[in-house]
C-alpha cells in the first residue's frame, strides 16, 4: 500500500468485517494520511530481471521445524521472511539466524533488528495508529523503547491483496487467509525462487509452534482454512512452482 495505491471503499468494506472494525472509511482515510505523513512505506517490489534470481525462504512457525536441521539451508537464501512471533535465538540449528523481512501485526509483534524490514499486515484501523507509535524515529541517538521497527524499512500489505488471496487462492474457504499463507502468495511476487519451511499442523490438527509447548489443544488452525492452505502449498510444490520442505 502507498499514497498512490490507497484502498478503495469496496476493499475497505470487505476488510473491516474481518475484525468487526467499527471505523468508517473517512476515519480510515484520515488515519492513512497521518501514516503516510510519518513514514514512507516502500511501495513497489522490484521487477524481475533475467540476470538475477532472488531466492526467498518463507519460514512459518510450525512445530515440525523442531529437530529439522533446516537452519543452514534457510540461511542460504538471499531473503529470509519470518512471521509473527517466529524467533531464531536458541533455534538456529533448525530455523537459521538470518531475517530479511518480518511479517507482523500489533498482536503478534516482536522487536526487530534495525536492518530487518517490516512487512506490516493491518487488520483494523487502529493497527495503523500502533504502527505510528512503533515506528518512532531514533531519539537522542538511541532507539526509543517503544520502537519496534525501522521506519525506513516498512511495507504495508494492501487490503485488496488479502481479499484476492481469500477469493482466488482459497475460494472463500475459512474466515480469511492466515498470515503465513498470505506471505507465501506475496513471496511469489517478491521473489524469483521460493522455498517454504515450517508449515503444517501437528498430528492432532493443531497449529503448534516450534518455540513453545502447545497449551490450547483445541486451537486447530484458528479461523483459517489450514487444510486448504496446506493443500495449495503442496500443489505448488508438486507443480514445481515452489520448494516445500515438510517436516514431521
Ligand atoms: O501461528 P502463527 O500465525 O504465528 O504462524 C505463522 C504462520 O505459519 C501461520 O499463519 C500459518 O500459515 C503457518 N503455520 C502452519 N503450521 C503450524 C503453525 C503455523 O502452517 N503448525
Amino acid at each position: 500500500m502507498s499514497l498512490k495505491h490507497k484502498p478503495s471503499e469496496e476493499d475497505f468494506n470487505w476488510w473491516k468485517l474481518l475484525q468487526r472494525d467499527k471505523q468508517n472509511f473517512t476515519v480510515y482515510n484520515k488515519t492513512l494520511e497521518s501514516v503516510f505523513q510519518t513514514i514512507t512505506p516502500i511501495a513497489d517490489v522490484e521487477e524481475p530481471r533475467p540476470d538475477r534470481c532472488r531466492s526467498c525462504a518463507v519460514v512459518g512457525n510450525s512445530g515440525n521445524l523442531r529437530g529439522s536441521h533446516y537452519g543452514p539451508m534457510i540461511d542460504a537464501h538471499d531473503i529470509v521472511i519470518r512471521i509473527n512471533r517466529g524467533r531464531t535465538k536458541g533455534y538456529e540449528t533448525d530455523v537459521g539466524s538470518k531475517t530479511t523481512y518480518h511479517v507482523m501485526y500489533p498482536e503478534s509483534a516482536a522487536r526487530l533488528e534495525n536492518t530487518t524490514s517490516l512487512l506490516f499486515f493491518p487488520f483494523k484501523t487502529s493497527d495503523f495508529l500502533w504502527l505510528l507509535k512503533a515506528s518512532n524515529p531514533r531519539q537522542n541517538g538511541t532507539r526509543n523503547s517503544k520502537m519496534i521497527a525501522n521506519k525506513d524499512l516498512m511495507m504495508i500489505l494492501h487490503p485488496a491483496f488479502m481479499k484476492y488471496v481469500h477469493e482466488v487462492w482459497l475460494r472463500r474457504k475459512g474466515a480469511y487467509p492466515s498470515t503465513g499463507f498470505l506471505t507465501v502468495v506475496l513471496s511469489l511476487l517478491m521473489c524469483d525462487e521460493v522455498s517454504v519451511f515450517g508449515f503444517g499442523a501437528d498430528s492432532d490438527g493443531n497449529w503448534s509452534h516450534y518455540f513453545e509447548i502447545l497449551r490450547n489443544k483445541k486451537i486447530k488452525t484458528g479461523g483459517h482454512p489450514g487444510q486448504e492452505e496446506y493443500k495449495m502449498i503442496d500443489k505448488l510444490h508438486k507443480r514445481k512452482k515452489i520448494y516445500f520442505f515438510k517436516g514431521w
